[in-house]
């Protein structure tokens, strides 16, 4: 069965929709079998899809027809994929919670700024409640857009020290003018020369992987 990947972050705009792409595009380039679920309001990652589709270009993803879709629960029995990432919107649903139960990790990217994750901190509760209700589920968060000098993650990473099941990941992703770009060029980060945007995104996949496989 597919691993399955919710990434989510009830604050907007901080790199849901990018995360789930880039990570996704990463575990395609590596050999698996790779769907998204795309449940952003705004479609951007499926925007991305069409939008090299229809230039004639095989994009190695598998879009969820959400209209076959029948259950989340079905989807948590998928045989076809290895790995599924499901994109959120930025708001806080009870759709939600049915799909923390269905996943394997939410990974939750937040800026390098406490007002950030003081918002995060509020909407704890949703997380922490599909902890208890499943202890294998893995919550892990990301630092994204950090800038020379972003050392918050230490803070948070003492504050979330007694949350059973939150975890801070040490791969930090900086703020990087590629990915505001890349989309021009191809239909994937990896195929950008940004080697540093690369390595810090394979290095994420490569945490989140290992973590999945503990
Ligand atoms: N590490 C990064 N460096 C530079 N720009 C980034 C980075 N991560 C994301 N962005 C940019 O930030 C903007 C918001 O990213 P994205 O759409 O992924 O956020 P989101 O959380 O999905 O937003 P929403 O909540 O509106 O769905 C986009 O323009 C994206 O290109
Ligand atoms: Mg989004």
């Amino acid at each position: 069965m597919a691993f399955i990947i919710t990434v989510a972050n009830a604050k907007g705009g901080v790199g849901k929709s990018t995360l789930s792409y880039c990570l996704s595009c990463y575990y395609s380039k590596r050999g698996a079998k790779v769907a998204i679920l795309d449940e952003d309001i705004q479609q951007t990652i499926s925007d991305n899809i069409d939008t090299w589709t229809g230039q004639g270009v095989e994009v190695p993803i598998t879009l969820i027809d959400k209209s076959n879709l029948g259950s989340y629960e079905e989807l948590a029995q998928n045989e076809d994929f290895d790995m599924i990432f499901i994109d959120t919107p930025p708001v806080l649903t009870t759709q939600l919670g049915n799909i923390y139960d269905i996943s394997d990790m939410i990974l939750i990217p937040i800026k390098p700024s406490t007002s950030d994750f003081n918002s995060f901190m509020r909407s704890i509760d949703t997380l922490k409640e599909a902890i208890q209700r499943n202890p294998d589920l893995v919550a892990a968060i990301v630092i994204n857009m950090a800038v020379s000098g972003s050392t918050v993650q230490e803070a948070f990473r003492k504050h979330l020290d007694g949350e059973k099941g939150i975890k801070m990941l040490d791969t930090v992703l900086h703020q990087r003018v590629i990915h505001t770009k890349y989309l021009l060029e191809s239909y994937s980060l990896f195929q950008s020369k940004d080697k540093e945007a690369k390595r810090e995104m394979a290095a994420l996949g490569d945490e989140i992987y290992y973590l999945l496989t503990l």
